[in-house]
């Protein structure tokens, strides 16, 4: 299902991935991940700048955003296309300084970067094509640098897909069949996606040494709203809507997306109280 398929898919369809980002649903999903990301930042250190870890970074506009906060963001994605857009982008907005690229597999996380040494890791949509999820959990854990540290793991959310099935397209049958479902369709590409449903999300998370700080929910209702919201006039109430209906778990918990933030508690905590 995942592995080498999945490899090709985002070197041939990186450009395409970029113009969903411009879509009403990939700004959405991008501002709504990085709204709570903000919400989680740790704070400035007197030591040392922040540092950032975007595993699977895509196009690059996450870390570049987090690179105008000042922030140095190492950008890893096993495909040489996104990175090229990625390092466009951060040449079009001026932070080539702030931001190191890095062309690698998330499954070799450990033997790429020494353990301990990123403030902020982010994990946004890839879990859902590695071979191992858990493994990489784990991996970005032991990278993490101290409990004030976070880890941002954003995914595809099984409920969401049931409720796209029944709401969207009316397809009852796929309605049911997402009710079990571990694999979805991927829209853009036309391959398979990995699903999460949160209580096998928060096992990994905790088999990995990772205690959740928050869940959030995005795109709990913006994709079944009536053709006559304007997505594109209406953005901004959209989005002020969803930051509200994404941070109540009764509304979350069927969201398209989920997204949850932990960190690695450890007894190193008390000597920064
Ligand atoms: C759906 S995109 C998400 C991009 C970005 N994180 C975002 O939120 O917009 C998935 C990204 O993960 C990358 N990817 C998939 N498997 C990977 C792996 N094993 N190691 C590194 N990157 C991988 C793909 O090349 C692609 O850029």
């Amino acid at each position: 299902m995942t592995g080498k398929a999945d490899d090709e898919r985002f070197q041939r369809g990186a450009y395409k991935y970029a113009a969903y980002l411009e879509t009403p649903e990939g700004r959405l999903r991008a501002d709504l991940a990085f709204g709570n990301l903000q919400d989680f930042l740790p704070l400035p250190r007197a030591e040392h700048s922040l540092c950032a870890l975007d595993l699977g970074c895509g196009t690059g506009a996450t870390p570049v955003r987090l690179a105008r906060l000042g922030i140095h963001v190492t950008l890893l994605d096993s495909s040489a296309e996104m990175l090229d857009i990625a390092k466009s982008t951060a040449q079009e907005v001026g932070v080539t300084g702030m931001i190191a690229l890095k062309h690698g597999d998330a499954a070799k996380l450990a033997s790429l970067f020494p353990t301990e040494s990123f403030d902020v890791i982010l994990c946004h949509n890839i879990l859902e094509y590695v071979d191992e999820p858990c493994a990489v959990l784990r991996s970005a854990a032991s990278a993490l640098r101290d409990p004030f540290s976070i880890i941002s793991v954003l995914v595809r959310n099984q409920a969401g897909e049931v409720l796209k099935a029944a709401i969207k397209d009316g397809d009852l049958a796929a309605t049911k069949h997402n009710l079990t479902a571990e694999w979805g369709q991927e829209s853009l590409y036309g391959g398979s996606v990995r699903l999460f449903q949160s209580d096998s999300l928060r096992t990994m998370l905790k088999a990995a040494s990772l205690e959740i700080i928050a869940e959030r929910g995005i795109r709990v209702v913006a994709d079944y709203l009536p053709s006559r919201v304007s997505r594109e006039a209406e953005y901004e109430r959209v989005f002020e809507l969803e930051r509200k209906l994404g941070s109540r778990p009764e509304f979350a918990a069927v969201a398209r997306y989920k997204q949850y933030f932990a960190n690695r508690p450890g007894p190193a905590i008390k000597d920064f109280a």
